[in-house]
């Protein structure tokens, strides 16, 4: 099926009140986004517009019993020709479709996603950043637009796309803490989806960690919160000697599109990458006998950043100043390089648009 996407452009860009050297994160929106609305049988009206607010009734279902959905991606410039490449962006589609499954939600096709996806990229070009650690971040989202009150699933959703000009989203190695008390998901939950609940019942104990010091939360499993999970907004990795170990998936993690990439160039790296279960306690004890070189965190919108240090049970384990194999340095360029078309793109993970 192809799906024949109208175009209205902006009378007003804004691309010159955008001042690349002076980005931030989330803040600033580029002049288009494209919108596609589900009906209750089919996806109609797909179509680009000037950015900006949506008309919603106060009764909205999404608003109300949380069908809300989505993802993020990111486009880098191509370091030789400044046109934006697209990272995977077919692993954000599937992942998208993964948590409209679960929130009983329509899936969107492929073709939808992506020639939304690139028209929408096309006609905001200028916006991707060239400057060093920018790129376009991108965030496809879907959510119930039934004007409804009652416990049902919606009949009619909007799927849309915006995007941000984006630097880092951290600026420097983070200080976690290691979540006991609070759960971010429970087996047989949602928590391997992307829904914006996940995000909001996230942010009380993020804000108690910020409390202590912390700068976010690593979450363990809820039945004993002994097991490393994720932190609130990345997978995590951490490096002993030179073996990296990073927390097995299960319906309780985000698969994360970083974190599978890191695993995919590590290995081509020559690095051995075992997914499997991780104990704050094996972290404590190999950290104490020298073998617990680096933690580092992945994610779209973090890219790649080291762990400064973990807080469990109320004491403070510094993790930075054990000095380093550089695996997270060596990942991070090796991934940064493919992300800008520098080095060979092995896994022909890059899209033009
Ligand atoms: C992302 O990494 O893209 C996320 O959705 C997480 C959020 C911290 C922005």
């Amino acid at each position: 099926m192809s799906f024949e996407i109208t175009i209205e452009k902006t009378q007003n860009s804004r691309i010159n009140q955008f001042d690349p050297q002076n980005i931030g994160f989330g803040k600033i929106f580029t002049d288009h986004m494209f919108l596609a609305n589900w009906n209750g049988s089919e996806w109609t009206n797909a179509r680009i517009e000037p950015y900006g607010p949506l008309n919603l009734s106060p009764a909205t279902s999404a608003i109300h019993y949380g069908q809300s959905i989505f993802e993020g991606m990111k486009a880098f410039a191509d370091k030789k020709t400044g046109k934006p490449l697209l990272f995977r962006p077919r692993e954000n589609w599937k992942r998208l479709n993964r948590s409209a499954e679960r929130m009983v939600m329509p899936v969107v096709p492929e073709d939808l996603f992506m020639d939304g996806l690139k028209a929408l990229i096309q006609l905001d070009a200028e916006w991707v950043p060239q400057t060093e650690g920018g790129s376009l971040y991108i965030r496809p989202f879907m959510f119930a637009t039934d004007d409804f009150i009652g416990v049902k699933p919606s009949e009619n959703y909007i799927f849309a796309i915006f995007c941000c000009p984006v630097g880092p989203y951290y600026t420097k190695a983070l200080k976690i803490k290691v979540e006991e008390e609070f759960s971010r998901a429970a087996p047989g939950g949602v928590g391997f989806t992307k829904c914006a609940g996940n995000y909001g019942a996230a942010m009380y104990p993020t804000m108690r960690a910020q409390q202590e010091g912390y700068d976010q939360v690593l979450w363990t499993d809820p039945l004993t919160h002994t097991l490393v999970e994720e932190t609130g907004t990345t997978n995590l990795f951490a490096v002993f000697h030179n073996e990296v170990i990073t927390p097995k998936l299960g319906n309780t993690l985000l698969a994360g599109i970083t974190r599978d990439s890191v695993i995919q160039g590590l290995r081509e790296l020559g690095h051995s990458v075992i997914e499997r279960e991780l104990s704050v306690d094996e972290l404590k004890e190999r950290l104490e006998e020298g073998e617990l070189k680096e933690i580092f965190i992945t994610g779209t919108a973090a890219t790649l950043i080291r762990i400064q240090g973990f807080g469990h049970a109320g004491e403070y384990f510094e993790v930075l100043d054990q000095g380093s194999t550089a695996i997270s340095d060596g990942i991070k360029q090796w991934l940064d390089a493919i992300r800008h078309g520098e080095a060979e793109d092995v896994f022909s993970w890059n899209e033009s648009v």
